[in-house]
């Protein structure tokens, strides 16, 4: 599939849909790959031996079961070819449906699957108990509630009708009640233990990522509000917000789970170094950092001037000259990223030390031995 997807969108073959680009022979494969860790997932849940399913299964699920519905709705098409299909939409229609689509792939997989990971590493990290199931428990229903109808945010001011531009915007808002309550549960399931941050810098990927979770929907909800949107959209701040949540959170929180993980998967007491997971942890943090704060002034500054009119109004700047005026927050988030790519090498540089190094052996009584 993914072998497909890299030939077949340099040849130009796509259903031009965003984040749905791949022509409906591949769109068939995906939903077979999803079909089958569908599958195994809720075959395995179904088989457990304990009648609970814990909270982060809950998220793992919904995350799956949604990914699936959003994937089969957004490309039913009509194929003329191999090659070639054409959306069953048209329109404002198809506008919608593409970003019911789009706002909730960024809700269930690089929200709810995450957040799923986030139930099980914060407290295995932290080595304490999840701070309120109960807080969990309605924290999963008002997400997976209020996710799917704020998708026309991403199409204020267009052919969208405008009562559904304002439901959307109204229900991103209220977006942020359920984003930060999960926040919070994560939080505060360090309540008791925030002195392990000073010693563990895993404990410090993981809640670092949540911070970075908060801020993200916190600025979401405002950019949904129309005239805050009227400025941001088409700018740098979008991508600034895309990657507080894809570095910030989505990136971070993998990493964390990544460290907790390798070390038991591969029958090692712990990390080859913690010293240089501290450094990856700064490396991490400094370049996402420098990401979104170039990309926030990038695109306040492109907003601003875009908007710009002379008194006989015609436009002050033309687009090069926003360009122009853009071209700093390029090299600082070149930078930022580069920062970012470093700490990854000395992930990979850790992984690899962390395997190769002599496996414990378990000690067996001198009276075995003869
Ligand atoms: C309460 C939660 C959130 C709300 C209400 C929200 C709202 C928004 C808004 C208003 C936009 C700009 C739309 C535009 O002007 O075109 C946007 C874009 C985006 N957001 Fe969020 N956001 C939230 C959380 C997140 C998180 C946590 C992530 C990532 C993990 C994320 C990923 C994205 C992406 C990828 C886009 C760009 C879509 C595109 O145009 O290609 N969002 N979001
Ligand atoms: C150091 C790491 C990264 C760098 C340097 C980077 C850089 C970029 C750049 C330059 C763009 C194009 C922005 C534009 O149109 O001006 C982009 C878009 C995007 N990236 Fe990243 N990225 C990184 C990591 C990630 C990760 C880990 C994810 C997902 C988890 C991600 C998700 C996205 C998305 C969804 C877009 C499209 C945003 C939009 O068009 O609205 N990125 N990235």
């Amino acid at each position: 599939m993914i072998l497909l997807a890299a030939i077949s969108l340099p040849l130009g073959y796509t259903s031009s849909k965003e984040y749905a680009e791949l022509e409906w022979p591949i769109d068939i494969l995906i939903t077979i790959v999803w079909v089958a860790y569908a599958i195994v997932f809720f075959g395995t849940v179904a088989k457990r031996n304990t009648k609970h399913i814990y909270v982060g299964n809950w998220f793992f699920g919904g995350f799956i079961l949604t990914v699936a519905i959003l994937h089969i709705v957004n490309n039913l098409e009509i194929p003329v070819s191999l090659t070639k299909s054409y959306s069953l939409y048209g329109g404002a229609t198809d506008a919608m449906v593409q970003w019911w689509y789009g706002h909730n792939a960024v809700g269930f997989f690089l929200t709810a699957g995450f957040l799923g990971m986030m139930y099980y590493f914060v407290p295995k990290q932290a080595e304490r108990p999840v701070y309120s199931y109960r807080l969990s428990i309605v924290h999963f229903w008002a997400l997976i509630t209020l996710y799917i109808w704020a998708g026309p945010h991403h199409l204020h001011y267009t052919a969208l009708p405008d009562w559904a531009q304002s439901l959307g915007m109204v229900m991103s808002l209220v977006l942020l009640a359920p984003s930060w309550g999960g926040m919070i549960n994560g939080m505060m399931t360090l309540s008791g233990a925030w002195h392990k941050l000073r010693s563990d810098p895993i404990l410090r990927f993981l809640v670092v990522s949540l911070a970075f979770y908060g801020m993200s929907t916190f600025e979401g909800p405002m950019m949904a509000i129309k005239t805050v949107n009227s400025l941001s959209h088409y700018t740098d701040w979008t991508i600034g917000h895309v990657h507080a949540g894809a570095l910030g959170w989505v990136a971070m929180i993998s990493i964390g789970a990544l460290y907790h993980m390798i070390p038991k998967v591969f029958g090692r007491e712990q990390m080859h170094s913690l010293g240089l997971i501290n450094a990856h942890f700064w490396l991490a943090t400094i370049g996402t950092v420098l990401y979104i704060a170039s990309m926030w002034v990038n695109g306040i500054a492109q907003g601003l001037m875009w908007r710009a009119i002379n008194d006989d109004g015609t436009l002050t700047y033309s687009f090069v000259e926003t360009l122009v005026a853009s071209h700093p927050g390029f090299i600082v988030r070149l930078v930022g990223g580069a920062i970012f790519l470093c700490g990854m090498l000395l992930m990979a540089y850790n992984t690899w030390r962390t395997v190769r190094s002599a496996q414990p052996v378990e000690a067996v009584p001198v009276a075995q031995l003869a």
